[in-house]
């Protein structure tokens, strides 16, 4: 099920990327509405072409790190285009359920069209929430995943508290998202890739107004690095926690026991 609960989102003034990745609150959360309804039908093939098709190999890996759970109930936040719902899914054995929330309505609705042609409706419920702000009782999930959508909220101890509040005790959490690349040679790269030649693929190529080129390198760039992110998730009361890194950090998994 799709809610269809429109958000706060509105039409408005574009803001530069670069702020809107420093902005929390109901601004950020209007801004981010703005881009992934204006990307969502192109969202998987974008990131099949700027990730080089990375992608679905970082989400492969993140759902091995979730416990194989029978009869279990797995919460992927942020969900977008479900993706990782769907690797999950699985995991959870013959029973299992899967909740794939989303803030976006769009990117939302682009996943349950995967999760039906997928034939797994049955095990997927697709729903309208913010990471910051999760509708569920205490204690619910087994196991809760998000991909590249903590670098996108507004107040990142607030989800991440969240997220452990939804969780069963013994639960784990397993997060995918842009990191900080180990070696110099690899951040300076990537450095150019994402702040110069993304944007010019999005002015030039792509014709993008939405801002989300400049966005993209904005927001990974004051996110938290690996150690910081543990920290983070300690401080939420997590334990356990530890990261993998991969393509030379350019993303890490974390991952952290309730
Ligand atoms: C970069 S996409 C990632 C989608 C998918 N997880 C993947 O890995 O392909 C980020 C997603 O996070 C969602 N998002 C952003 N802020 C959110 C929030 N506060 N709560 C829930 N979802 C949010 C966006 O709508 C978007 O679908």
């Amino acid at each position: 099920m799709v809610q269809t609960r429109q958000s706060s989102a509105s039409s408005g003034t574009q803001a530069p990327a670069q702020a809107v990745s420093t902005w929390s609150g109901q601004a950020r959360e209007q801004a981010v509405q703005r881009m992934f309804t204006a990307i969502a039908g192109v969202y998987d093939l974008n990131n099949t072409l700027l990730s080089f098709g990375l992608h679905y190999r970082w989400k492969k890996i993140t759902a091995s790190f979730v416990p194989q759970v029978e009869q279990g109930t797995a919460l992927d936040v942020g969900a977008g285009t479900a993706d990782l719902a769907l690797l999950v899914e699985p995991r959870m054995g013959t029973n299992g359920r899967v909740v794939a929330s989303d803030l976006n309505h769009a990117m939302l609705a682009e996943g349950l069209k995967k999760v039906d042609v997928k034939g797994r409706t049955g095990k997927i419920a697709c729903l309208q929430a913010n990471a910051e702000h999760l509708g569920f009782t205490d204690s619910t999930f087994d196991a809760v995943t998000t991909g590249f959508c903590m670098r996108n909220v507004g107040n990142l101890p607030q989800a991440v508290g969240e997220i452990r509040r939804v969780m069963k005790p013994g639960g784990t959490f397993v997060c995918l998202e842009f990191s900080r690349p180990v070696f110099g040679w690899l951040r300076a790269l990537y450095d150019w890739y994402s702040f110069k030649l993304l944007p010019w693929i999005g002015t030039k190529v792509a014709r993008d107004t939405t801002g989300v080129y400049e966005y993209l390198p904005a927001s990974i760039r004051t996110f938290p690095d690996q150690e910081r992110l543990c920290q983070v998730l300690r401080e939420a009361g997590f334990r356990q926690v530890s990261y993998k890194n991969l393509t030379g950090g350019i993303v890490a998994i974390h991952v952290a026991v309730k």
